[in-house]
Formats: structure tokens, sequence, C-alpha cells
């Protein structure tokens, strides 16, 4: 695997690399699955293209070229499963790209992307998903801070293992396919001069592998489609396991898997029940676990948009049987009084105190990558939950230097109809606010203590002292704990 990782180095064959030589207009219409733009970009014959033409394109490629992009390792490539040789062509059989965040760059193996220019989308039940969607989601939610251990549970192709490498002395990976965890190895291997070290890789389910021991950080992408769990299985997205089980499961199974002040970071669907706040569902399982929570739900599916987008990630769309499956599928939801489908994140954190369980939906955009601000969410919600009132009136607190006021009213009135204030960066929450909050928030700026701001505003707003703290004191602790106001600038 030295020998792979230097030729990859030597020809380019890195992200921005590979972007280079595709050009904005072939690296998009890759994204869509089309590859005829991309091999219009690579018939130089140069180490990269060939590189690119194997992999990303799945083309082709004649052996003379594979041969001098890979020197002397086709045919250890050929015999380890990862190209094949037909003649004088090689042809890829497992997929290997460049992948990078901000300050590393790597390179993944996977299974071949399916579906290329409109090709079967079909695969096999034990394929190993490349980099998707939900990878990325997942590594940008999770909290960067140096860790002692950090469990990567069902880590497929061993993405979020590379990434937890790099800021945890130790990593274990756990998969119940055998092939992902070949592949997570190869990928230890292949990025070992990268990474903080290799992976242990573990054979089992859930929490299985892992007995008995504890974790810094603990980050999943479970197999969550929500399904009646009948039919084939496709172990990188269906649990086996009815409904959202296997979410509940690895939820409930976190707090005694966490050292205290560790964090589990899930990225799941649950399940919305008719007639039942999508949230209340969700308590149940954090309630009583000794871990803050907080839970946000990103999107929302109706049970028939929910079954045509995995059926078409089956490649069943089109099938003879696509109707039937639809309306069984369809129907165990009607059956089992599922509304719809949440989307979301869980972030837990271990804590010797009350937890603080925090629901909410933010389907709007945010500033990836959001993992500072779930650690900076922690952070606020300790010194929130230290502060006594007395504390709190003594405190001097900073308004956050991204947040920005917006009034909304009819042109040239004075007085605004509604003021929202916003954030520019992070989770870009905003929140309606009074003339009093907002006063309150842009008094904030280290100088004056809390309990003399709102002093101040009580006289200027001719209200009685006592009442405006009453009223605006938890304000200000909601304040704090969503970001708006900060104990530093
Ligand atoms: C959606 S993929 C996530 C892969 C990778 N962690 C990522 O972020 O891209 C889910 C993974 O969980 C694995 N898996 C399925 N059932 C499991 C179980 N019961 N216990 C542990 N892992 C499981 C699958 O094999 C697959 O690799």
């Amino acid at each position: 695997m030295s020998r792979l990782r230097a030729a990859l180095a030597k020809a380019g064959y890195t992200y921005d690399g590979v972007a280079g030589l595709l050009g904005p207009t072939a690296h998009a219409a890759l994204s869509r699955n089309e590859t005829t733009p991309g091999l219009r970009r690579t018939g130089d014959g140069s180490p990269l293209s060939a590189l690119t033409r194997l992999w990303l394109l799945q083309a082709a490629v004649p052996a003379a070229e594979a041969d001098r992009a890979l020197p002397g390792l086709v045919e250890p490539l050929v015999a380890a499963g990862i190209l094949e040789r037909s003649g004088e062509q090689v042809r890829a059989l497992v997929d290997v790209r460049p992948y990078a965040d901000d300050e590393h760059d790597w390179w993944v193996l996977s299974d071949l992307t399916p579906g290329l220019d409109g090709r079967g989308q079909r695969v096999g039940g034990d394929h190993v998903l490349g980099i998707s969607s939900a990878s990325t989601s997942l590594a940008q939610l999770t909290v960067r801070e140096s860790v002692d251990r950090a469990l990567d549970l069902g880590t497929g192709c061993g993405v979020q293992a590379l990434h937890l490498a790099a800021h945890a002395r130790e990593v274990v990976a756990t998969d119940v396919n055998e092939r992902a965890l070949w592949i997570t190895r190869m990928n230890a291997e292949l990025n070992d001069a990268r990474a903080g070290g290799r992976p242990d890789v573990r054979e089992g389910s859930l929490y299985e592998p892992v007995t008995g021991e504890q974790f810094d950080l603990i980050v999943t992408n479970p197999p969550f489609v929500i399904s009646p769990a009948t039919g084939e299985q496709l172990v990188y997205r269906d649990s086996g396991l009815p409904g959202d089980e296997v979410v509940r499961r690895v939820v409930t199974g976190a707090p005694e898997h966490l050292r205290p002040g560790g964090w589990a970071q899930v990225l799941a669907n649950w399940v919305i029940e008719r007639d039942r706040p999508w949230d209340e569902r969700l308590r149940e399982w954090v309630e009583g676990g000794g871990c803050d929570a907080w839970v946000v739900q990103r999107e929302v599916a109706d049970p028939a948009e929910y079954v045509e987008l995995w059926l078409k990630d089956a490649g069943l769309h089109g099938a003879p049987d696509y109707a039937e499956r639809y309306d069984a599928w369809v129907t165990w939801f009607e059956e089992q009084g599922i509304e719809a489908v949440g989307f979301g994140w869980l972030n837990l954190r271990r804590t010797d105190r009350e937890p603080v369980l925090r629901f909410e939906e933010w389907p709007y955009e945010v500033e990836q990558p959001l993992g500072r601000e779930v650690a900076a969410w922690g952070r606020r919600v300790d010194l929130e939950r230290s502060l006594d009132d007395a504390a709190l009136l003594a405190t001097r607190l900073f308004v956050r230097s991204d947040v920005r006021q917006e009034t909304f009213g009819a042109p040239g009135v004075e007085d605004p109809e509604r003021i929202v204030l916003r954030q520019q960066r992070g989770l870009r929450r905003a929140r309606p606010a009074d003339t009093m909050e907002a006063a309150l928030v842009g008094a904030c700026d280290g100088d004056l203590t809390v309990g003399a701001i709102l002093e101040a505003l009580s006289t200027l707003l001719e209200w009685d002292a006592g009442e405006v703290q009453a009223a605006y004191l938890p304000v200000v602790r909601e304040l704090l704990v969503e970001g708006f106001l900060d104990e530093r600038a």
C-alpha cells in the first residue's frame, strides 16, 4: 500500500488535482453520474488522466498507460481484487478516489459507484458505499477536539475512521459487513502516513464488539432506512430491524459507552407517528441516559417520497415489481401509524449534572463544518447551568460578532413591526426579538453586567426593574445557550 500511496501522490491524484484536470463542467457532470465530459478532458495519456479514467470514470485504460501511472503495481492490484486485466485493457473493480477536508488529503477505497451514465443502479447486498452526502454531513458535524479514544460504529469504507485518526489517539472501527472491514483495513493502510494511527477494525453488530469499553467520541451513520425489514437487505442502508429500531438501539446504547464529557454523534432517520409531536418519541430514547442531548430535525419526508427515494437508491425504479414494492412499503407505513420520516442529527454528551435536552427543527441552510458549533453548544450549556440568577446578573456577556438585527415594517415608519436577530455563521439561527431584547443584546459588549444592562433598560423604557428581571433573565439564558450571547467576544 505504501507503493500505491507513492504512485498516487506522484501522479498528483489529489482532490484538487482531479478537480483541476476535469474542470468545473466535467466535475459537476460526474457528480450527476455522467462521465462523457470527464472522458473528453482526460485523453492525454498522463498518469493523472489514466488514474482518473480508471477510478472516477470507470473506463477501461490501456495496460501500458495503467503501468505508467502505477509502475509495478497493476499485477499486485489485480491479485488484490482492486483491478482486473482483460487483454491489453485494465479496469477497476474497487474505487480509489482522492478525498480531502480543509487540513487533510486522503485516498478512499470503496465499491464502485453504481449507475454511471444511466447504467443499472443495482448492487450486491454487501456493497460498501463510498463517500456519500451522509458521510460528509457526519464528518462535518463531528466535534474535532483531540481525544483519547474514538469509535466509528458501522464504518463502511472507513471514511469516519480516517477523520477520527487525525485527532484521536486510538480509533476503533466496527461493522457487520466483512467486505467493509476488508476495505477499511486497506484504507487505513493506504493512508497510514497521513493519519494519526491505524484503526482497530472489529467485526460485530452495534456495540457488541466494544462491550464494556468507553470512548470520548462515538460517531455513526447507521443503516437507518425505515422499512418493514422483510425483503432482501442492502447492508449499507438496511439494518434488518423494523422501523427505526436500529437508531433507537444506537442512541440508547451510547451513554454506557461514553466517558464523562464524551460525545456520541448520530446521523439518522426516525419515525414520526401520526398525531404525535416528532420529538416526543426521541425524548424517550435520551431521557434518563445521563447525557445532554441536542437533536436537530433537518428534513421531513412523507411516506411516498421516502419510499420512492429508497426504491430508486436500490435501482428498483422501473423494475417489474416496482409498483408492488411501493404499495407494500406505504401500506406498512400506514399500518404502523407512520405519518412521515424525520432526518437529522442526534448529539449526546455525557454529563454529571441534570441533563439538558434540546429538540429543534432547523431545515435552513447552515455553515459547515458544524462540529465547532456542537462543541460550543456544550460549553455554553455548561456555563448557563453553572450560573444561578445572582451569578448571571453579575456576569458580563458579549454579543457574538456575526449577529445582525433585521427590522421589518412599512418603508419610512419609525417603529418596526418585527425585529429578528440573525446569526450569519454556524447554525445561522434566527429569533424574533422585542425592543427590550434587541436593546439588551446590543448592549452586551462586555462593559456592563447583565444586571446593570437590565436596570438601565428598565429606566429607559419606564418598566419596573423587578418585572424586567423576571421577564428577561430567562431570555438571557436562551440567548446564551443559542449562542447569540457568550462569555467572550
Ligand atoms: C450508511 S453506512 C455508513 C458508512 C460510513 N460510516 C459513512 O459514514 O459513510 C452504514 C454502515 O453500517 C454497517 N452496518 C449495518 N448493520 C450494522 C450493525 N448491526 N452493526 C454495525 N454496523 C452495521 C453497514 O455495513 C454500513 O457499513
